[in-house]
Parts: structure tokens; sequence; C-alpha cells
């Protein structure tokens, strides 16, 4: 029975959400996710309070934990079984529900989304940057699938599900206060420490 809105957040909720947990684990990814943080976090300072969107089991708030150990981290997160694993970890404030409801209760140094705004309907989109901004304190870091003009490409056979354009430009021009303080790309083949061709951009509100 579909519960959301949307059929991006059924599918995330749903037994394709669940696979995606059963698949996704394991200590490259978590390497791989340290040396991508470490990056990003070398541009900030003063972070002490992190908040993902879409965080499924924890792999880049794990991360970050090992980078900054004396940091609150927050997951907001569709899917029950990543939930439970988010829970079961207890490092993290877990906020088991859809995005597209979510009012923060108090802002975070660092609001993170990370191969997320790719899965949502487009026209949800501009509700995600509001509150994506709401939610932040200072920093805001997009890591999606970048794409000049927006695209729809098949997701492991599916259609309709996954997305990509110029996420940071959309929120560059919706909110005039950010600042781009830095941008970079993560190639699927690096030797060491690869990401899902991902391109990351840290944005800095002026105004903090
Ligand atoms: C491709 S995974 C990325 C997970 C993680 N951010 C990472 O980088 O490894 C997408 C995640 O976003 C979650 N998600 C998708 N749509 C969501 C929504 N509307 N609200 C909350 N979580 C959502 C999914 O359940 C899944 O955990």
């Amino acid at each position: 029975m579909d519960v959301f809105k949307t059929e991006q957040e059924n599918f995330w909720a749903g037994e394709f959400g669940d696979e995606y947990v059963a698949r996704n684990r394991g200590a490259s990814l978590l390497a791989s996710n340290i040396a991508f943080f470490a990056e990003i976090l070398h541009y900030t300072c003063s972070v002490n309070t992190v908040i993902e969107f879409g965080a499924n089991i924890g792999l880049n708030l794990e991360a970050i934990k090992h980078l900054l150990p004396q940091s609150e981290l927050s997951a907001i997160e569709i899917n029950q079984k990543a939930v439970n694993e988010l829970r079961s970890w207890g490092e993290v404030k877990v906020y088991p529900q859809t995005i597209l409801d979510f009012s923060p209760d108090y802002a975070r140094d660092f609001v993170l989304i990370k191969g997320v705004l790719i899965h949502i309907n487009p026209e949800s989109l501009t509700r995600v940057y509001d509150v994506l901004y709401q939610t932040s304190k200072r920093y805001i870091c997009i890591a999606e699938y970048y794409n000049p003009m927006p695209v729809e490409v098949p997701y492991r056979g599916h259609r309709g599900k996954l997305f990509k354009r110029d996420f940071a430009g959309e929120m560059l021009d919706r909110f005039k206060d950010l600042i781009l303080v830095k941008y970079g790309f993560c190639y699927h083949r690096d030797y060491n420490f690869p990401q899902d061709d991902i391109t990351w951009f840290l944005l800095e509100k002026s105004t903090w």
C-alpha cells in the first residue's frame, strides 16, 4: 500500500529501499566517505552539529564522526530498515520520516544531502531546497549527480526514479545570501577512495 504522496517516496520506503540497505555497507564505503568528507570539511570551521537528509544506515555520518568526534549527529530517513540500523548505532538523533514533511526543530551548522536530491520528485524540489536552507545555521553540502540541464535517466531498470540537474546552482539562485565556498568531483575509478561520480558543492550562508 502506498503511504506517501510521491511515487519516489514509496519506492525508497518499500522493497527497493530495503534492498539498498542490504547492498550498501562495508569498510570500503566507509573509507571512501572518510576521504570524501576530510576534503570537504577542510573548507569549514566550527562545525558542531550535523544533519543528513536521507542518511540511509549512516555511512556518511559515521565518516563525519571519525573526522569530527565531538559533533552532534542527526539523520532524516524514510526507510524503516535504515532507521532501525541508525537507531542501533546509537550515535545519531533519528527523524524517521520523509524529508518532504520535515520541519527543523533547530538549525545545524552543517546540513548534508548526498545522493538524495536525484531521487526526489522534481515537483517537490523547491520544498526540499527550502527545508535544507531553513535547517542550516551556516553550511549546506550538496553531493549529487550534476547535469547543467534537468534530465531523467533510468535507475536500475526503473523509470521516474533518477533525475540529474544543477541542484546547487538552483539553490544559489533561490537564496541570495548563499555563497559557493568550494566544489569538486569524485570519480568511480579512483584507485583508493571511489564515489559514484559524485559532484559536491559546499555552500555557506553569508549572513550566519
Ligand atoms: C541513494 S541513497 C543515499 C544514502 C546516503 N545519503 C549515502 O550517500 O550513502 C538515498 C537515501 O535517501 C532516502 N530517501 C529517499 N527519499 C527520501 C525522502 N523523501 N525522505 C527521507 N529519506 C529519503 C532513501 O531511503 C535512502 O536511504
